[in-house]
């Protein structure tokens, strides 16, 4: 089984629960929610990017992290969010710079996100109608670049430490459960949502 087999499999579940757990689906799509989920995205990926960012210098890994960050202030900017509105939002506390096998068993599920980041763009744009979704369209191929995510962490990482990177996967996948958990808590859904008043 290959490396990005493996971590399928044995994340499965995890992911599942994630999903469930988002409750993100067709039908349930509204202009607050999907705010709502791009500023817990946000406040999850800001800390984590960079943890992963000096890991992967820590580790010279031939890999280059495209920034999620980026794209989710991007995107909350053009739904109307102020820049100090954005910096307001919680943030996750910062992981630690992981070792090798949790460095590519974390990095399989911020690449691997991008797969079904394509999904839910097609149900944004089918109940939403020309909402920004640069973040979960991010850009290219996903399939291609998971695909290359794959050849390089096989190449990189001893077979016996596949198991720690499944952890480390594992690890990730419930750290962001508990932080939706917790953003939800603190998110202010009823703030005016600006560009729906827009559209
Ligand atoms: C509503 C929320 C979500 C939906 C509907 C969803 C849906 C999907 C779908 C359909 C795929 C397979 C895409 C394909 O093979 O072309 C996928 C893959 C994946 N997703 Fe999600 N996803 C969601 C949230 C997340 C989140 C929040 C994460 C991680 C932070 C995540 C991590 C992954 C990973 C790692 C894969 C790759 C699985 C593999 O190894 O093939 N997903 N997702």
């Amino acid at each position: 089984m290959t490396l990005l087999a493996r971590l399928r499999t044995d994340t499965r579940a995890a992911h599942r629960a994630l999903e469930d757990d988002l409750g993100f689906l067709p039908g349930t799509i509204t202009p607050a929610r999907y705010e709502s989920v791009l500023s817990a995205f946000l406040g999850f990926h800001e800390p984590l990017e960079e943890a992963l960012t000096a890991s992967i210098t820590a580790h010279a890994l031939p890999w280059e992290l495209t920034a999620g960050e980026g794209r989710l202030t991007a995107d909350l900017r053009a739904l109307g969010w102020s820049p100090e509105r954005i910096a307001s939002l919680p943030r996750s506390s910062a992981p630690d710079v992981p070792p090798l096998p949790a460095l590519i068993g974390t990095l399989y599920v911020v690449e691997g996100a991008k797969l079904g980041g394509r999904v839910i763009t097609r149900w944004v744009r089918d109940e939403l109608g020309p909402a920004p979704v640069s973040f979960f369209a991010a850009d290219g191929d996903a399939r291609r670049g998971f695909r290359r995510f794959g050849v390089m962490a096989e190449a990189v990482l001893p077979a016996r430490d596949a198991t720690a990177a499944c952890e480390a996967a594992n690890r990730c996948f419930a750290r962001f459960q508990e932080w939706l958990a917790i953003s939800r808590d603190v998110n202010d859904l009823k703030a005016p949502i600006s560009w729906e008043a827009r559209r």
